[in-house]
């Protein structure tokens, strides 16, 4: 592989603040990596060059990360949209054996070709605004054969398309119907667990810590199992109601906490102390039409790292656009549009437990997104709007 140079671009480099923009930049890439960036004038000259793309003064800035979704799974519940527009509850539907469950269901009856089949238009739109780092849970199985073939599945993708799939085990998202929970954890979720893990299926371990999910207390249990596996470790937290989940995660050491709407500011202090990156799901907020913010100013207060990601699943938010999650991270959270490019760039690499990428330096990954407008905040400011003009990864145009 050659060394590709990028020149007469706008660099968003998301090196401190104000995006660290490089107003005339260029780009040196090498095997895959950046291997310079700075402004055009200063580009060193000892190299050859194989190629030079003069980018007309577009932005460049580094490949957007989906750092939490639910991308593979069966089915759709669009009746559930139509039920809640009448009235009925996220909650009250999932009490009944809908919401999670029917998805549950679904899955189940999904083949392994099934859920790539699937998953694939979802993952193509998030290409389509150039993604290149996509975390994909498992969590719809709730038994040992269907959470690995969910693995399987979302391991699959990257052989199919230029993308990055980090996986997180979510065997404790709800209890199949007729189960104890606490039989549940013990005896599926965590010996399925030891079983994707032996065939390196799990990046990381997701729970749900809900009322209609599982209490911090059998969480802990899913969490020192991970532990002793080496596993990094993430939460569904707060979203709904404050249970704890948000202190219990930071105590385990959490990449993430997820949701977070009904975060305290004890608990933005305690991330902040354990280094948990909140990761803000817009498009469930939405979707629920849920009234409760999460504690923005709390986590900048407390310097809490803030990502935003789509959270795609066929239930609280069937969302393929990190676009418009970042505009609705603005909209409704009121993030700047430079917090929700930092959103999705270097805190979505943090809460992924990526060091590789997420802004552009030297030593990164050469996955990056070339886009046409000025200014970053035109990324978060439009609205079904893709302004994509060419998404590079691994170092290569694609
Ligand atoms: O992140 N909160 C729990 N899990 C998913 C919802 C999954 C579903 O409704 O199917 C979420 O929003
Ligand atoms: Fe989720």
């Amino acid at each position: 592989m050659g060394v590709e140079i990028l020149c007469n671009a706008r660099l968003a480099t998301m090196n401190g603040p104000a995006c660290g923009l490089i107003e005339r930049g260029a780009l040196l890439l090498e095997g895959g990596c950046i291997r310079w960036a700075g402004p055009e004038v200063d580009l060193p000259t000892d190299h050859a060059a194989t190629s030079r793309h003069d980018l007309g003064g577009r932005l460049v800035t580094p490949a957007p990360i989906d750092c939490h979704t639910h991308l593979v799974h069966g089915g759709e519940r669009a009746r559930e949209f139509e039920l809640r527009l009448q009235g009925a509850s996220y909650e009250e539907i999932a009490r009944a054996g809908g919401g999670i469950l029917s998805t549950v269901a679904a899955t189940r009856a999904a083949s392994e070709d099934d859920l790539v089949a699937s998953a694939l238009p979802r993952l193509d739109a998030l290409l389509a605004e150039g993604v290149a780092v996509i975390e994909v849970k498992s969590g719809y199985g709730l038994d040992r054969d269907t959470e690995l073939r969910m693995l399987r599945a979302a391991r699959r993708l990257e052989a199919l398309r230029p993308v990055r799939i980090v996986t997180s085990y979510l065997g404790a998202h709800a209890c199949p119907p007729d189960t104890d929970p606490d039989a549940y954890i013990d005896e599926i979720c965590i010996p399925a667990l030891h079983a994707a893990h032996a065939e390196g299926l799990v990046d990381a371990v997701d729970g749900f810590c809900e009322t209609i999910a599982f209490t911090p207390a059998q969480i802990a249990r899913v969490f020192d199992a991970a532990r002793a596996l080496g596993l990094p470790v993430k939460l569904h937290a707060e979203q709904l109601s404050h249970l704890g989940g948000t202190a219990l995660a930071a105590r385990y050491g959490a990449l993430s906490a997820d949701h977070v709407e009904y975060a305290s500011e004890d608990d933005a202090r305690a991330m902040a102390r354990a280094g948990t990156v909140a990761v803000l799901l817009p498009g469930a907020f939405y979707t629920l039409n849920e009234a409760q913010l999460p504690p923005i100013a709390a986590f900048r207060a407390h310097g809490v790292a803030m990502a935003l990601a789509t959270d795609c699943n066929p239930g609280s938010s069937p969302l393929t656009s990190i676009l418009l999650t970042m505009n609705m991270g603005c909209t409704l959270f009121r993030l700047t549009p430079e917090e929700a490019l930092r959103g999705v760039t270097e805190n979505a690499a943090r809460a992924l437990g990526l060091a590789d990428c997420g802004r552009l330096a030297p030593g990164l990954r050469a996955d990056l997104a070339v886009w046409n407008v000025e200014n970053p905040a035109e990324l978060a400011w439009r609205i079904g709007f893709n302004p994509l003009h060419q998404r590079w990864f691994n170092g290569a145009p694609c």
